[in-house]
């Protein structure tokens, strides 16, 4: 049991490994902020060129909130295949496989200038997009799989640190001395090739997940030597008796499709839970500032507003290592209310430092201080949390489908607010952060009463929870009774 918590270096290896997916996501959630108005002047001279005439203005708006949404469909896409991928094909080779998806976009965006092809911009973040929505279920399943489970949810907050360090990168090489200028565009979108190449590289040289191995394809002494690798000791039983406890319980279920996650009572309590995590995460507002931060800040009254969207950056970074420390001794629900409710708080902040603009021109810095707190209060728990507690929710049978489930959620909320926020900021003005204040108390609610805590716990241990009370006749969803006891002796609530 002693050694069952070691980070080992192979197993950093993989982990690592995996979250360059998780980087090629952020870095394409960035990368197409800064250099906004310079892409767009290639829209312009490109349609010049073809019918004589500027683009008008209309058209270019339209042709701009399609290359920065069409990514989120992708995303959709990609989200929801990723159950057909990973039991056919392994977690392992999932990822590999997907790199091809990188390879294409990085050619398509990367050549559009040559070819003085707008939509092949537009086709490649859209293919950048479906690699991205693969990359968020892929890595998740892989990494909580391949994790022992007292190390599961820091290890699991890798993945959110991947996208975090991924999009500080885009927002730095989007500077416009760097790659954010006419002549080097192309390359800042193309730069996706080399996380893809290696992990290329990488990945074969990384172990298949020891529970896909002995669950999904029943071969034991693979799994075995394979755990034995990870963990660095020759003392892998217990976990090896946890797996098949897993397995002999996933016998005894049906295959689980994703309408049975719905039917079924012993997992809609869980599927639901797993959808309102990823919609608190999206619904928050976060994108608002990583795709418009610019723009906020330049209405703020912000002299540098590149520089703050860069400080909003590593101060996401930052925090998401806060959480990776603290996870673990806090545990999950504690952290992801605490990161709601001071989003909220940080929201009203922003309100009243914009709407008291005219008045008090040194409210623009108070409206830098609300922003960097609503970023830190999101990587406190919001941003990491979603993405693996999914995985923990669900045993190795239903985990697939309801990885693809909740990803669908969170990629369609990240669309939905990519696409509405401009409209409804020029509707509501100063005042438009308190629809995300609402909605962040909603979900603080929410999950106060609903969200079970994960740490510490095996994912059959977890499942058995959730058992348990659709047991019990729970069709309401209310969280399991054991989970409840958990949260009332829980000194940090
Ligand atoms: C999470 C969200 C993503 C967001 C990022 C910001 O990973 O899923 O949409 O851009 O956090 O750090």
């Amino acid at each position: 049991m002693e050694c069952s918590g070691q980070v080992t270096p192979r197993l950093l290896m993989a982990v690592g490994t995996a979250v360059i997916g998780s980087l090629q996501f952020g870095y394409n959630t960035g990368v197409i902020n800064a250099p906004q108005n310079i892409i767009e002047g290639f829209y312009n001279e490109t349609w010049s060129s073809r019918f004589s005439e500027p683009i008008p203005q209309s058209t270019l708006t339209a042709l701009w909130s399609l290359s920065v949404a069409i990514f989120s469909v992708g995303g959709m896409c990609g989200s929801f295949s990723v159950s057909l991928f990973v039991n056919r094909f392994g977690r392992k080779n999932s990822m590999l496989m997907a790199n091809v998806l990188a390879f294409i976009a990085a050619a398509f965006m990367g050549f559009s200038k040559l070819a003085a092809s707008f939509e092949m911009l537009i086709i490649g973040r859209f293919i950048v997009g479906l690699y991205s929505g693969l990359s968020t279920g892929f890595v998740p399943i892989y990494v909580e799989e391949i994790s022992p489970t007292s190390i599961r949810g820091a290890l699991g907050t890798l993945h959110q640190l991947g996208v975090v360090i991924g999009i500080l990168m885009a927002q730095i090489f989007g500077i416009d001395s760097l790659m954010g200028n006419a002549t080097l565009w192309p390359l800042l979108l193309a730069f996706t090739v080399l996380p893809a190449l290696l992990q290329c590289v990488l990945l074969p040289l990384c172990p298949e997940s020891p529970r896909y191995l002995l669950i999904n394809c029943k071969e034991e002494s693979k799994a075995r030597s394979v755990l034995v690798e990870l963990r660095g000791t020759e003392e892998v039983s217990e976990d090896m008796q946890e797996m098949k406890e897993e397995s002999q319980q996933m016998m005894r279920e049906k295959k689980v499709t994703i309408p049975e996650l719905f039917r079924s009572p012993m997992y809609r309590q869980p599927i639901f839970v797993a959808i309102m995590l990823q919609l608190s995460q999206q619904l928050s507002g976060i994108n608002a500032v990583f795709y418009y931060s610019t723009g906020i800040f330049e209405r703020a009254g912000v002299p540098q507003p590149v520089y703050a969207t860069i400080g909003a950056g590593v101060v996401n970074t930052a925090f998401t290592v806060v959480s990776l420390f603290v996870v673990e001794r806090v545990g999950r629900r504690p952290l992801h209310l605490a990161g709601l409710m001071g989003m909220a708080i940080s929201a009203v902040l922003l309100t009243i430092a914009m709407a008291l603009l005219d008045q008090l021109k040194w409210m623009s810095y108070v409206s830098i201080v609300a922003i960097f707190s609503f970023v830190a209060f999101f990587e406190i728990g919001p941003g990491p949390i979603p993405w693996f507690i999914v995985a923990e929710l669900f045993s190795q049978g239903p985990r697939p489908a309801a990885i693809a489930v909740a990803g669908f959620s969170n990629w369609s909320a990240n669309f939905l607010v990519g696409m509405c926020f401009p409209y409804v900021e020029q509707l509501c003005g100063p005042y438009v952060f308190i629809i995300f204040t609402v909605l962040l108390l909603g979900f603080f609610t929410f999950t106060y009463f609903k969200v079970p805590e994960t740490k510490g716990r095996s994912f059959d241990e977890i499942a058995a929870g959730f058992r348990k009370s659709a047991g019990q006749g729970a069709d309401k969803y209310s969280a399991p009774e054991e989970f409840n006891t958990l949260r009332g002796d829980d000194p940090d609530l």
